[in-house]
């Protein structure tokens, strides 16, 4: 019996109030829907079917990568309709998953226990227990505890309303009952839909053994309708990530100030993560580094014991052990960072490469540069890498001390030991050793009369002096 996992996704959306289908939104950095579909992958079942409705070319660019047979439901006729719709492209042997596109946080574990749990032949549920149960299929069960049906909010009794277990949305059976009950679905109910859960009564007519698996926790089932219930699940999502990275050795200062949108996120023990810092993308962070507040990173490599400070922005960058990063700096694409590099604040570096023990602490810009090891760079240095067509490279090389508020216009090379005066525009390569200097030379202009605004000239003969 091959395991066919069918997700339905081609409700409108509707209450999402956008363009985008609605399982396309993000969650922690990632469509709805793929969250769901790694989940479903992990199970390694012979297909992933897809229902989808609006948008169809859209989720099918997004998800070119990952291999999905798409099904087109044209009406959204109901959730009974919408399994039918994948009927045709499964065999009758088969045992059948169906999952909804938009329930994101639901375990790999549930789902196992769905699948072990549910007799062949028999017909499986996922339940859970509803905090409030508001506008969600009950479970009506009979006195031994038996499953007798699933009722809408809409066509339920007050009784019924009055139910906290729900249907979560999520079935498993074999594709040979679903070709029995589905074609015999009617739409005869308050939202005029052909609803999946309507086959429950057909089990029951036909002896079907019904099991239900009921989910450790509310939020795993719950599915995102608006935009509220979205970022609900994303708070519920960020919380448990921070609280397995404190598990794993890492301090997260605040599990509620904590954002992580990352496809790899591989944090050593003993770091150190404080309020307000997002991670996207793919994250490495070395043991004993600390990460403090308000920090932005995006695919970074960072080493161990590395400090960065309040307020700084790295992106695609790899900063190796002992650096010292901020407050304030920003590390552009491309930049790479050797061991005790220091960068301080309003930094900015661009596709540069430091080596080892060199500072750059103050008000500076280095684009396009190789700086060796043990360069001392003055504040408000700038590298003047882009003359308006081409972007050019600086190299600094061991030792050099640039002096500050200096301008390194590209290409230029600075030689070994190299001193460069304070206030000089490198307009040609200085040579190893040297001081190279450009300034104009100082001179003081004596009787100079500073400019007078024009009101005090105008009233110039009434004014007392002071
Ligand atoms: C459904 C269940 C309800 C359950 C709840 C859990 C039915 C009739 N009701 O209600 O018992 O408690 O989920 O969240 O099944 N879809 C399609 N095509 C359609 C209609 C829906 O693909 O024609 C997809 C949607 O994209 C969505 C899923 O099916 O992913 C659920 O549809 P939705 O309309 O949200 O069902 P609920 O009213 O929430
Ligand atoms: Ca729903």
């Amino acid at each position: 019996m091959a395991l066919q996992v069918v997700i339905l996704a081609a409700g409108l959306g509707q209450r999402m109030r956008s363009s985008l289908p609605k399982v396309l939104h993000l969650l922690a950095g990632k469509p709805l829907l793929a969250h769901i579909l790694e989940t479903a992958q992990a199970l390694q079942p012979q297909q992933i079917h897809v229902v989808y409705g609006h948008g169809g070319e859209q989720l099918k660019a997004q998800f070119a990568h990952y291999p999905i047979h798409w099904v087109e439901q044209r009406q959204q006729l109901g959730t009974g309709h919408a399994l039918q719709q994948a009927l045709p492209h499964l065999a009758e042997q088969d045992q059948v998953l169906s999952l909804y596109g938009d329930v994101p946080l639901l375990s790999l574990h549930t789902l196992q226990q769905l699948l072990q749990q549910t007799p062949k032949h028999g017909l499986g549920l996922v339940t859970a227990q509803a905090p409030n149960p508001y506008g969600l299929g009950r479970m009506v069960r009979g006195a031994q505890g038996q499953v007798l049906a699933i009722v809408e909010e809409r066509d339920a009794t007050p009784e019924q309303r009055q139910l906290t277990e729900i249907y979560s949305g999520i079935l498993t059976t074999s594709v040979h009952h679903l070709q029995q009950w589905l074609p015999q679905l009617q739409a005869n109910n308050a939202q005029n839909e052909y609803y999946i859960t309507a086959i429950i009564p057909l089990a029951v007519q036909a002896s079907c053994p019904i099991t239900t698996v009921t989910a450790a926790d509310f939020s795993e089932v719950q599915g995102v309708n608006d935009r509220a219930q979205l970022i609900q699940l994303e708070r519920i999502y960020q919380r448990q990530m921070a609280e397995r990275l404190l598990q794993q050795g890492v301090t997260v200062m605040d599990p509620t100030r904590f954002d992580a949108r990352c496809a790899v996120l591989d944090i050593a023990t003993d770091v150190t993560i404080d309020v307000n810092v997002i991670l996207e993308g793919n994250i490495h962070i070395g043991s004993g580094t600390t990460i403090g507040p308000n920090c932005y990173l995006r695919d970074v490599h960072i080493g161990s014991n590395v400090t960065i400070k309040a307020n700084t922005i790295i992106e695609e960058a790899s900063i190796a052990a002992h650096a010292t990063i901020g407050p304030f700096a920003r590390i552009r694409p491309g930049t790479e960072l050797a061991e005790a590099v220091n960068i301080g604040n309003f930094v900015e570096l661009k596709n540069s490469q430091v080596a080892t023990g060199s500072k750059i602490n103050h008000l500076s810009y280095i684009g396009d540069t190789t700086v060796g090891k043990d360069v001392i760079i003055g504040a408000g240095t700038i590298t003047c890498n882009y003359n308006g067509v081409l972007k050019q490279r600086t190299t600094i090389a061991d030792e050099a001390f640039i002096g500050s508020g200096t301008q390194l216009i590209a290409p230029v090379t600075i030689g070994v030991a190299a001193t460069i005066g304070a206030g000089s525009t490198i307009t040609s390569d200085a040579p190893a050793q040297a001081l190279t200097l450009s300034r104009v030379k100082q001179r003081t202009i004596s009787h100079w009369q500073r400019p007078q605004p024009r009101d005090k000239i105008a009233n110039a003969s009434t004014t007392v002096e002071e």
